[in-house]
């Protein structure tokens, strides 16, 4: 079965993974959430009845330890990032259209409601299992409570996730050599009664649901192992106080566990916006019961977008789950990689993140980082943030591409003929026009974010050329008529641009429209409406974004990094629970880049041996450091934050390896003429094996 391209008669869901209401939010949480609130508002574009919902993760035990860490309740301590995530998604932009959480009325009674029906059904089962005790503590030591090793790579892995391996979920007892993660004592394994959801009841089902499943291809690629090969059943108890009670006899002191209830948030915070704008507006039934069969259930649209580290729940045990329970499945799961920092990992427990309140309180408009994370890369590829890719992105696309089409059109427009001039759009634009319209429908049908912040700016880089190449501003003299027909064009495209920029820089989309004098809400107004006349009479307008400069970047860089060199003296005291959460966040190794460059690309590195004369620490700044270095054809000055790595003096003498050709940058006031070379967090500096003489190329 294939499924009907985008609009359907059917109304859509999108959802994002929830939260665990566990620590603050950094950048790189928020991908999903600023991926899929573009995502379901170009749904809406194209004329797809869409709800947005999501909510906060409230249970699980990461969340229990460190309530206990903090003396508060579990309930006390997840609410309070529960309001903390409510108030920070809109300061993103990110609109939901319900954000609740999963520890709410509407979720618990929804999730025991399923569980009973998967009972009813036949699916759940008791059965006596080992479960990691702590016999100091004299407690059970449920999922991160719990810590050993791998038993299928054997690397280090928490109670239910080979987080550091093969990534796989791990069952109570499975884990081997088991360590309390409360007094680190080796815990022992204690015989106790768990309800089991039987997955394997539903193997045939799966292998037909993951072909079908639209979204990207890792989410289908990923569990085809998983389904083919013997199911395993699920354990869905847990000897905890903290979380939704499992529903029926003989299980009063267990809860459930927090992948069960967690995805039914899904629904349960499609139903609370149901229940709030009323079913004749947006059905939750309709979009989540099954109208269909038992093999194929049919429903809405749902899609949801995830991290790819959670594939696994979202293709086997959820859909399991729904089928069992007579509900609608996903159509489509997104999957998206990583978000580095600056080209490594985020490490909460250095302080090496940015955090989101320190991207708003450096000022930057929400939309700009909604474009950078959105284009940087493949939805399903890492991304890197960093404040020069920001800069990069910013300057390049919003300020020189985008920016600079409006509003020279719009101002040309303004002060010749006080808004759009009496003239027919061009059939060379309309063609133009329709044809972004068709990448926007492609994006929404592919599942790419990526191509939806591309459509405008591609756009915008057509009108550049346009306006260049027609130059109005010689034309209105001598050729007053072809000047008005440029410059009709050129509004009609601002206005298209404005229409189709909407998903990913929504708040920028609404100032372009309001310049524009449109009457309208550009938040609700379909695709078509780029192709209508803008209004005639509009004002001057202002620029829509404005350059970041460099030594804006250089500032930010600097205090980001003195955070780092503040926090990597506490590490060992540090609080690492946000690495806990599931989300990008690991010291491991940066994963190799998949992007391939040419060797002419290569070959453009100008890489030079170079010899230090003299190394000096730059007053005022903690970190930095100027260099004196010999690169054979001429002496560079180098500024490396090296200060507080190297023992400066030693360095003099040191043959080291430099690029040459790299722009010239201002760090703390100081030219820096070159790149040193050097190897991770330690700036491990990079030398000779050899003898090769200052001005050696590198190559
Ligand atoms: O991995 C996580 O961060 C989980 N809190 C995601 C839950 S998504 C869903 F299934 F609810
Ligand atoms: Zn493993």
């Amino acid at each position: 079965m294939s499924h009907d391209d985008f609009p359907t008669d059917e109304p859509a869901v999108v959802t994002c993974g929830l939260p665990y209401a566990n620590g603050d939010l950094h950048v790189g949480h928020l991908r999903t959430y600023v991926s899929g609130d573009a995502l379901s508002r170009a749904l809406e574009k194209v004329g797809q009845q869409t709800a947005f919902v999501c909510g906060s993760d409230m249970h699980g035990t990461p969340i229990a330890v460190n309530a206990d860490k903090q003396g508060v309740s579990p309930e006390e301590f997840a609410l309070s990032y529960h309001e903390q995530y409510e108030a920070t998604f809109p300061k993103f932009n990110v609109a939901f259209d319900n954000y609740g959480h999963t520890d709410d009325e509407t979720n618990t009674e929804l999730t025991q409601d399923i569980v009973r029906k998967l009972d009813e059904g036949g699916h759940i089962y008791e059965k006596e299992i080992k479960v990691a005790w702590d016999p100091e503590a004299d407690t059970p030591l449920p999922d991160r409570y719990v810590e050993g090793t791998c038993p299928y790579c054997g690397e280090r892995a928490r109670g239910d996730e080979c987080d550091e391996g093969c990534g796989r979920h791990l069952e109570p007892g499975e884990v081997e050599d088991p360590v309390s993660a409360i007094t680190g004592n080796p815990a022992e394994y204690r015989d106790r009664t768990h309800k089991f959801f039987r997955v394997s009841d539903f193997q045939a089902y799966l292998q037909d649901f993951i072909d079908r499943l639209e979204g990207t291809a890792n989410a289908r690629n990923q569990p085809r192992e998983w389904i083919e090969g013997e199911l395993q059943d699920w354990c869905i108890t847990r000897d905890m106080d903290w979380g939704i009670d499992y529903p029926g006899e003989g299980a009063e002191d267990l809860v459930l566990y927090v992948w069960v209830d967690a995805p039914i948030e899904y629904a349960a915070s499609t139903k609370q916006y149901s229940e709030r704008v009323g079913a004749d507006e947006y059905d939750w039934e309709r979009v989540w019961k099954n109208h269909g069969t038992a093999d194929e259930p049919d429903g809405g649209e749902i899609v949801h977008i995830i991290g790819q580290d959670i594939i696994q729940h979202h293709t086997v045990f959820w859909p399991a789950m729904l089928r069992g329970a007579d509900f609608n499945e996903p159509r489509a799961v997104m999957a998206c990689g990583f978000v580095n920092l600056a080209g490594e990992a985020f490490s909460t427990s250095r302080n090496r993140a940015v955090w989101a309140d320190d991207y708003l309180d450096a000022g930057f408009d929400p939309d700009l980082f909604r474009y950078q994370i959105i284009t940087g890369s493949e939805f399903t590829a890492d991304v890197n943030f960093s404040w020069d890719a920001l800069q990069e992105r910013v300057n390049n696309d919003l300020v020189g591409t985008l920016g600079n089409f409006v509003y020279r059109s719009l101002l040309f427009a303004e002060r010749n003929y006080d808004g759009t001039p009496d003239a027919d759009v061009s059939e060379e634009v309309d063609a133009e026009i329709k044809s972004a319209i068709d990448a926007v429908n492609d994006a929404v049908n592919d599942y790419s974010v990526r191509g939806l912040g591309q459509a405008p700016i591609e756009l915008a880089k057509f009108g550049n050329e346009y306006i260049q190449h027609n130059e109005p501003w010689k034309l209105t003299d001598d050729e007053p008529e072809r000047a008005a027909q440029v410059i009709r064009d050129c509004v009609q495209l601002a206005k298209a641009c404005a229409v189709l920029m909407e998903p990913v820089l929504p708040g920028k989309a609404e100032a372009l429209w309001t310049q524009l004098g449109e009457p309208s809400n550009v938040h609700e107004v379909g695709l078509d409406a780029a192709l209508d006349a803008p209004p005639a009479t509009f004002g001057e307008p202002d620029e829509l974004f404005e350059r970041i400069e460099d030594d804006r970047v250089a500032e930010l860089n600097a205090q980001l990094e003195e955070r780092v060199a503040a926090a990597t003296g506490d590490e060992s005291e540090s609080d690492d629970s946000d690495e806990d959460d599931g989300a990008a966040v690991t010291d491991d190794l940066e994963p190799l880049t998949e992007d391939r460059i040419s060797f002419d690309d290569f070959q453009s590195l100008d890489i030079r041996v170079g010899e230090i004369l003299s190394a000096e620490g730059i007053d005022g700044a903690d970190k930095l450091a100027k260099l004196e270095v010999d690169i054979g054809v001429e002496t560079r000055q180098i500024v490396a934050g090296i200060k507080q790595l190297h023992d400066l003096e030693d360095l003099v003498g040191k043959r080291i390896v430099v690029v040459a050709n790299l722009e010239k940058a201002e760090l703390f006031g100081v030219e820096s003429n070159g790149m040193l070379l050097a190897a991770g967090e330690a700036a491990d500096l990079l030398t000779t094996y050899d003898d090769a003489v200052p001005g050696t190329k590198v190559q």
